[in-house]
C-alpha cells in the first residue's frame, strides 16, 4: 500500500495515518505493518538531497542555533527535499504534552531558515521516551508546524532511495533493568518481546521486498560507534544480521553526540553517526580500526547527502559549516565488485 504525496497533500495524509496508528495502538500493542510514505523529487532534480541532524532539542543552547544556521545555508545550496532527524528531539525528557512550549523553543523557532521549511522525518530517541511519547507522535504537532513528521517506525520511499526508520529505544535492556532516576513512557510498546519481534520481522520483510537501488536504515542508537555510548549490543545481535542479509547500503544514527563514519570491513555497510545537533561530549573516543573509521569529529555539526540513481555523496560539516569529510559511492562500481 502506498500513498503518493506532495507537499500539499501530505498534511491530510499524515493526519490520517497518525489517527489510524493511534487507533491501532489502543487496540493492539503489537506493531502493525509499517506505515509507508512516498516522496517524489522536485522537478528537474536528479539527486535526492537532504540533511541529517540528531540529538538537537536544547532551546538553541549548546550551539544548537549555530548548527541550525549552517544547516540553513547548506540546505539552500543543495535545494534539499527534507531533513532526517535521528532522535533525541527534545532534551532532557522529551515533550511533556502536545502543548509543551519546547516544541517551539527547540524546533519551530530554531530551524527558521527558508531552506529548512521542508518536511522533517523524525524518529524517537531515548530522551524522547522520557516524556510523553504519544504527544510527540501526535498529529496536533503537525497542525502547529506542518514540517513535523514523527512515527516510531516507518518507511519512506523516494525516487532513488528507500528509507527504513526503526524505533530502537525499546531494544536497549538497560533502560528497563537500570533506569536510574529516569522514567520511560513504554505505553504502546508492551509486551516488549512481541513488540521487538514484530518490528524486526516487519523491517526484514520490507527490506526483502524492496526493489530500491539504495536502502538506508535510520534509527537513534548506533550499531557501530567509537563514541562514549559505542555499539549497541542488542542491535548488533538483532538488527545487524537483517541489514547484512538485505544488502543495506547505510545505517544512519545519532545517540553519540559526534559526527562519525565507519565502514564495516566485513559487510561494506556504512555507519553514519549524526548526533552533533547541540551539546557534544568533549574528548572520549574508543579505539577503533583506522581502516574502518573514516571520521570521528568530537563536536557539533550535521551531514548532507545527495543520492542519485547511481551515485551518493555524503558530506560532514562542523558548527562553522566547514567541510570535515566527504565520501562518494557509486552503485555500478559496488555491484561490479
Ligand atoms: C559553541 O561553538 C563555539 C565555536 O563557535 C565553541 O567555541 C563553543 O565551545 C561551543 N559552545 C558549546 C556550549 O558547545
Ligand atoms: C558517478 O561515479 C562514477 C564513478 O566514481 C563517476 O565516473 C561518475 O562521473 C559519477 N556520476 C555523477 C553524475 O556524478
Amino acid at each position: 500500500m502506498a500513498w503518493c504525496l506532495n507537499q500539499h497533500m501530505l498534511s491530510s495524509v499524515i493526519i490520517a495515518v497518525s489517527v489510524l496508528l493511534c487507533l491501532l495502538s489502543n487496540h493492539s500493542s503489537i506493531a502493525e505493518k509499517l506505515p509507508r510514505f512516498e516522496h517524489h523529487l522536485k522537478p528537474q532534480q536528479q539527486s535526492l538531497n537532504f540533511l541529517v541532524v540528531g540529538d538537537w532539542g536544547r532551546k538553541g543552547n549548546y550551539n544548537q542555533s549555530l548548527v541550525a544556521h549552517q544547516m540553513g545555508i547548506v540546505g539552500k545550496n543543495l535545494n534539499i527535499e527534507f531533513v532526517v532527524s535521528t532522535g533525541d528531539n527534545f532534551y532532557d525528557d522529551g515533550l511533556k504534552g502536545v502543548d509543551d512550549p519546547a516544541f517551539y523553543e527547540s524546533f519551530v523557532d530554531i530551524y527558521t531558515a527558508p531552506s529548512l521549511q521542508q518536511i522533517w522525518y523524525n524518529v524517537l530517541g531515548n530522551h524522547d521516551y522520557r516524556g510523553d511519547v504519544e504527544a510527540q507522535l501526535s498529529p496536533i504537532l503537525r497542525q502547529k508546524d506542518n514540517r513535523w513528521v514523527c512515527l516510531r517506525s516507518f518507511i519512506l520511499d523516494t525516487d532513488n532511495v528507500e528509507f527504513f526508520f526503526v524505533d530502537t529505544t525499546p531494544f536497549v535492556e538497560e533502560y528497563f533493568t537500570d533506569p536510574g532516576k529516569h522514567t520511560y513512557d513504554w505505553k504502546g510498546v508492551l509486551p516488549l518481546e512481541s513488540y521487538r519481534a514484530e518490528l524486526l520481522k516487519e523491517v526484514d520483510s520490507a527490506l526483502v521486498q524492496s526493489t530500491a537501488k539504495w536502502k538506508i536504515v535510520v534509527a537513534h542508537h548506533p550499531i557501530k560507534s567509537a563514541g562514549p555510548h559505542g555499539n549497541t549490543q542488542e542491535l548488533e545481535e538483532q538488527l545487524l544480521p537483517i541489514l547484512k542479509s538485505n544488502n543495506v547500503d547505510a545505517y544512519i544514527n545519532g545517540h553519540d553526540h559526534c559526527l562519525e563514519h565507519i565502514i564495516d570491513k566485513e559487510s561494506g555497510i556504512h555507519f553514519f553517526t549524526s548526533g552533533g545537533g547541540s551539546k557534544t561530549w568533549g574528548g572520549d573516543i574508543k579505539p577503533w580500526d583506522p581502516k574502518e573509521l573514516k571520521l570521528y569529529h568530537d563536536g557539533q555539526g550535521f551531514v548532507s547527502m545527495q543520492i542519485s540513481k547511481t551515485n551518493a555523496s555524503i558530506v560532514f560539516y562542523d558548527v562553522f559549516g566547514k567541510v570535515l569529510h566527504t565520501w562518494s559511492m557509486s552503485k555500478k562500481l559496488k555491484e561490479a565488485a
